[in-house]
């Protein structure tokens, strides 16, 4: 007997209804994202998969949602992901679904971005070189050949998160998907191809049925319903171009990146605080930091050129994996008291209200009552006084204060309540592994070293007339390509008589150089982030007869963005002799050598089977100043649990492995000491990448992060190769550590808790009491207190001094409520200090103490 028509149109209906309520309903109106009928206040998170390691994903997406996080944001990277034409990888930092499913399990939504062009930093802004090669490719224009791979790829992926079930229309975590990347701030150079391509992506993209909305970056003309979004350090002003569009903020940046031979920018936690609060204060509902985490830009993945290896970013959670106090902190507590605001801010009506000259209010009330308030001073110089509500607000330059019920201040962003550390890189001297057979028994290092010979070696990849471009030459399968010539001095030359030395003239489109003359370094020279192009000139050592010249030209990363980045090319344009008989000897159109890549590499000496390659010489003296040479040493790991970097200090420039994984290029190349540095940056005013570096004088990359799961117990395979010369006895490990945290409160900071304040709010104000909260990493303990003072000391972690005004107690009362605790609160009660301590000034309560 059949089953009943109607039975089965029951069972079918219930088949319906239960996978759609496994599946959650995203859209959006003007105000917000909307989840299953909810508007939602979103605080997102950058972290890139491939800039860490599976291993520490958990670890930092947790820290993200501690911080206060509600969504993880990444790119997808397609050259990571095809890396050669229809060969695909998802393995190891790439498994990008296990990524996202990382992200689901720990309760969080996801944002992808999958570009796939994603600039970022990365090399050749995430698309594929060998597209470039595709006949008849122009990148990012309406060109059939970029058009129809760009569509596999992106297919590709929308394929695979919905195979696995990953797009919240299914019961995932991706709520939001992104399609190219700031086309909009290039459509100008791209000319008639420009409008017909972004409306095709945003087409395409639309047509993937992901069941959750597509977002398009720095898009002004991004075509409903795609969502345009904002990139910048502050998005208060931008509007959408739709009023059926939510503000979006996609990429926050929270501070820079930076390039080998450049300073260390910073970007005050206060500013970031103030840029954040505005955006909502002005009815953003989506605020994404790029990055949270940074991370690391492995295996020559940096772009630029001259990304350093480092992609710290100085975000929130530090490229080791730690978080950035007191960034970290006070973010999470300026997300706390926007959460404390979420209902009015989201379903209520908004007023704007002029307090006076740069003084703005905005008032947020919803049918039921419920009212929240931003209170912002944009004047960069003076504090100000204002009066709201009938009552009196104190407003620090430059900050906005958050006042969940109109009434309170909950959070002033200039005000920094939570803890701040000192975070130090503590050395430890590589180790031999006492478990290798080759180091039993002995206690110095042991190397193994092969000298790479400066020219052509093995043979010849071919001859040519002329100077060709680098890149184009390469493919990016490596750094190095060997341009080599010949010329004959007659022994009649004057300079030979008179013991003089001509001049090697090299101009390069970049990015660095290491000229040898028979096999002896005569010199180097390099671009640097902002000019990739250089001129090499140095006085070379030539002999009567045949003259071998071997100029090793490099590239430092690969080009990320701009209008046709794909075609920069890089390489030697010229090269001439000067001081000669016949004057200028111009070799441009000689007749050239050339090899594409080291020796080393080719017989992959750094990995796997290449470790044990006979070329490697074994001696405990390995040599120092030698260019082009491979090192190779067997070591224990450091001790500890601490994340750890590669100290190369004392070394020159080159590539360097642990256990076959490629830890990417060392160049602590030096930033240039006559440039502006700041001692303490003034957080006051619109901040851009320069306004306050440091470091000038110094390496701009010293440490070299490793991840903690590279390594094995005992036997682990250091291999380095240096191209200048160096002494790689030099070479450490440094432990991440934090050494000591600080805090410092004042008697007129908002004194409230956050966590309780909905239970609380009702609570006189005259019982709230600043507090100094201190916390050491986990198990570590408050060993000592280095300083402490009720008053006005002046100061920052680290190096705090006695004002005129201080409480001798602070120090035991510290001590007596925080030694040998993990964390502690010292209340600023007059029970802990004096009352009548100066009257007339507001005191502060700053403490340094020591974590063990
Ligand atoms: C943006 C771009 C990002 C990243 C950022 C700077 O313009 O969209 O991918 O490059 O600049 O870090």
């Amino acid at each position: 007997m059949g089953i009943p028509f109607t039975l089965l149109l029951l069972i079918s209906l219930l088949c319906l209804w239960v996978g759609a309520s496994d599946g959650a309903n995203v859209t959006y109106d003007h105000r917000s994202l909307i989840i299953d009928g909810q508007r939602k206040l979103l605080i997102s998170a950058s972290i890139h998969y491939p800039r860490s390691v599976p291993g520490m994903w958990r670890g930092l997406i947790q820290t993200a949602k501690e911080g206060g996080a509600d969504a993880i944001e990444s790119y997808v990277f397609w050259n990571g992901h095809e890396p050669t034409q229809g060969n695909y990888y998802f393995g190891g930092r790439y498994d990008l679904v296990k990524f996202v499913k990382t992200v689901q399990q720990a309760g969080m939504y996801m944002i992808l971005r999958i570009g796939p062009f994603v600039a970022a930093e990365w090399f050749y802004g995430g698309i594929p070189i060998w597209l470039h090669y595709v006949p008849g490719t122009v990148f990012r224009t309406d060109n059939e050949p970029f058009k129809y791979h760009m569509q596999k790829f992106t297919m590709f992926i929308v394929n695979l998160m919905k195979k696995e079930k990953l797009f919240a229309s299914q019961g995932g975590p991706i709520i939001l998907a992104q399609i190219e990347n700031e086309y909009g701030n290039y459509e100008f150079s791209y000319g008639s191809g420009a409008k017909p391509y972004a409306t095709w992506a945003a087409k395409m993209a639309v047509s993937q049925n992901i069941g959750v909305p597509w977002i398009m970056c720095q898009q002004p003309d991004a075509p409903d319903p795609v969502i345009n979004t904002c990139n910048s350090f502050y998005c208060d002003q931008f509007t959408p171009n739709s009023p059926s569009k939510p503000k979006f903020w996609t990429e926050n940046w929270p501070g820079w990146f930076k390039t080998f031979g450049s300073r260390d920018p910073h970007r005050p936690a206060e500013d970031v605080a103030f840029a954040v609060a505005r955006f909502f204060q002005k009815g953003g509902s989506l605020n994404n930091y790029y990055m949270y985490h940074g991370g690391t830009n492995f295996d020559r993945t940096n772009g630029g050129p001259f990304i350093t290896t480092s992609y710290d970013y100085e975000a929130p959670i530090d490229e080791y994996g730690l978080p950035r106090l007191p960034k970290w902190s006070h973010l999470k507590e300026l997300h706390q008291a926007i959460k404390l605001c979420e209902k009015p801010l989201l379903d209520g009506e908004t007023t704007n209200l002029s307090l006076g000259p740069s003084l703005e209010a905005d008032v947020y009330t919803d049918s039921s009552g419920a009212c929240a308030a931003f209170l912002a001073n944009i004047d960069d110089k003076k504090d100000k006084t204002v009066e709201f509500q009938n009552r009196t607000y104190a407003l620090p330059a430059w900050s906005v204060s958050i006042l969940p019920d109109c009434k309170n201040v909950v959070f002033n962003t200039a005000k920094i309540q939570s803890q701040s550390s000192i975070v130090e890189m503590v050395p430890e001297a590589l180790l031999p592994s006492a478990s290798t057979s080759e180091n039993e028994g002995l206690k110095a290092l042991k190397w193994e070293v092969f000298v790479e010979k400066p020219g052509i070696w093995g043979k010849a990849d071919f001859v040519k007339n002329g100077l060709i471009e680098h890149i184009n030459t390469t493919k990016y399968t490596t750094d190095y390509l060997w341009y080599t010539t010949s010329i004959f001095v007659d022994e009649n030359e004057e300079f030979l008589k008179k013991g003089d030395q001509p001049t090697l003239l090299v101009e390069s489109k970049g990015h660095a150089l290491h000229a040898f003359v028979n096999r002896q370094l005569e010199g180097s020279a390099s671009g640097n982030g902002l000019n990739f192009a250089f001129n090499f000139s140095s006085p070379i050592s030539l002999k009567a007869g045949e003259n071998e010249i071997a100029l090793l030209s490099m590239t430092v990363g690969l080009q990320n963005a701009g209008a046709f980045y794909e075609s920069w090319g890089a390489g030697l344009t010229s090269v001439k002799i000067k001081g000669l008989k016949a004057g200028i000897l111009d070799l441009s159109a000689s007749n050239w050598t050339y090899k594409i890549g080291l020796e080393g590499e080719n017989l992959g000496i750094y990995k796997g089977q290449g470790f044990n390659s006979p070329k490697w010489v074994s001696t405990s003296d390995p040599p120092k100043d030698q260019p082009l040479t491979w090192y190779k040493a067997v070591v224990d790991p450091p001790s500890g649990d601490e994340p750890v970097g590669l100290d190369m200090l004392h070394m020159g420039k080159g590539l360097a492995w642990l256990n076959g994984e490629s830890i990417g290029i060392y160049f602590p190349v030096k930033s240039s000491e006559h440039e502006d540095c700041v001692k303490e940056c003034d957080y006051r005013g619109k901040f851009s990448p320069n306004k306050c570096s440091t470091g000038c004088g110094e390496p701009t990359q010293r440490w070299y992060h490793v991840p903690r799961s590279w390594f094995k117990p005992s036997g682990n395979v250091l291999v380095i190769f240096e191209e200048k010369g160096a002494d790689p006895t030099k070479i450490k490990f440094s432990k991440r550590k934090t050494s000591s945290i600080c805090s410092a409160v004042s008697e007129d900071y908002p004194s409230i808790d956050l966590e309780s304040w909905n239970t609380n709010r009702d609570e006189d104000p005259k019982d709230r009491r600043a507090k100094a909260h201190l916390k050491c990493p986990e198990h570590t303990k408050i060993h000592g207190v280095n300083f402490a003072s009720f008053g006005n000391p002046t100061g920052s972690c680290g190096s705090f001094s006695l004002g005129s005004c201080h409480d001798p107690t602070a120090t035991s009362v510290v001590e007596k409520v925080c030694l040998n605790r993990n964390e502690c609160n010292v209340e600023l009660t007059p029970e802990h200090f004096s009352k009548d301590l100066c009257p007339g000034t507001t005191k502060k309560l700053t403490v340094e103490v020591v974590c063990r």
